[in-house]
């Protein structure tokens, strides 16, 4: 189908070549509490251009064809990390996803991310995700007042130790998209070690050793077996593995 989007005015600049609309089927995994005894994948036929995102397309079918459709989004620009779900078996945002990337000529799987508990459709219960997150203490503690009327100063250097794991904006992609994880719900998983990493590598802060004591724990970073999904995951392109190895390193030989 052929849609032309923009009419030029009378007198101004020709008109642009009509953009292409194409028909995109999502596969999406419904779950009803209410309803369902066990989730059940369901069909929708939507009308899209390769520019929108599969937020665009969830969007379309909550508002045209099925009021119930339930999903979490908030900022709809990669920022507030709501949207995190499964396409296509792996984990994206949705609103940073855009049709064109995926093989439209095939259906696209839409499901929840795995490993927590089910709520409804594409929403799962976060709680155990931020329960672990706060375990790790993801907050700047120093007993030591800083200088008279000055900011605690860092150097360039010693921000940038721990630029890459600030970045996180929890949305739950690596943790969820984490074998261990899946198997074994009380291990600490990613995320909360890419935010313990943030803390535990600030020049700043002097609670270092407390988390580390809290990540050499059973449930903690010696679970983690090295399988880069979680860095696969991130939107924000943190090397989350990397950060949980130097976490790693830390327990054995101390802060460096
Ligand atoms: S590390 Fe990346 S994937 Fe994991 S919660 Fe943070 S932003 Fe999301
Ligand atoms: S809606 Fe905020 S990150 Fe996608």
């Amino acid at each position: 189908m052929t849609l032309v989007v923009d009419e030029a005015p009378a007198g101004g600049p020709a008109p642009e070549a009509p953009i292409e609309a194409f028909t995109v089927t999502l596969i999406i995994r419904r779950f009803d509490p209410d309803v369902d005894s066990e989730p059940r994948w369901q069909d929708f036929d939507v009308q899209m251009f390769a520019t929108d995102r599969i937020l665009d397309a969830l969007h379309k079918i909550k508002w045209e064809q099925d009021g119930s459709l339930t999903f979490r989004r908030s900022c709809a620009h990669g920022i507030c990390g709501s949207d995190a779900m499964r396409i296509n078996g792996r984990n994206r945002l949705a609103c940073k996803t855009l049709i064109k990337d995926l093989d439209i000529t095939k259906p696209i799987y839409v499901e929840a991310i795995k490993g927590l508990p089910l709520e409804k459709d594409l929403i799962v219960d976060m709680d155990p995700f931020f329960e672990s997150f706060r375990e790790v203490q993801p907050f700047l503690q120093s007993n030591t007042a800083p200088p008279k009327d000055k900011e605690r100063i860092q150097s360039v250097a010693d921000r940038a130790r721990f630029d890459d794991t600030t970045k996180c904006i929890l949305c739950a992609a690596c943790t969820s998209s984490c074998p261990v994880f899946w198997t074994d719900g009380q291990y600490f998983g990613p995320a909360a070690i890419v935010n313990a990493h943030r803390f535990i590598f600030d020049s700043r802060d002097e609670a270092a050793s407390t988390r580390l004591d809290i990540l050499n724990d059973k449930e903690g970073v010696w679970r983690c077996r090295t399988t880069f999904n979680c860095t696969d995951a991130c939107p924000r392109g943190i090397q989350v593995t990397q950060a949980i190895a130097e976490v790693k390193q830390a327990i054995m030989r101390g802060k460096p």
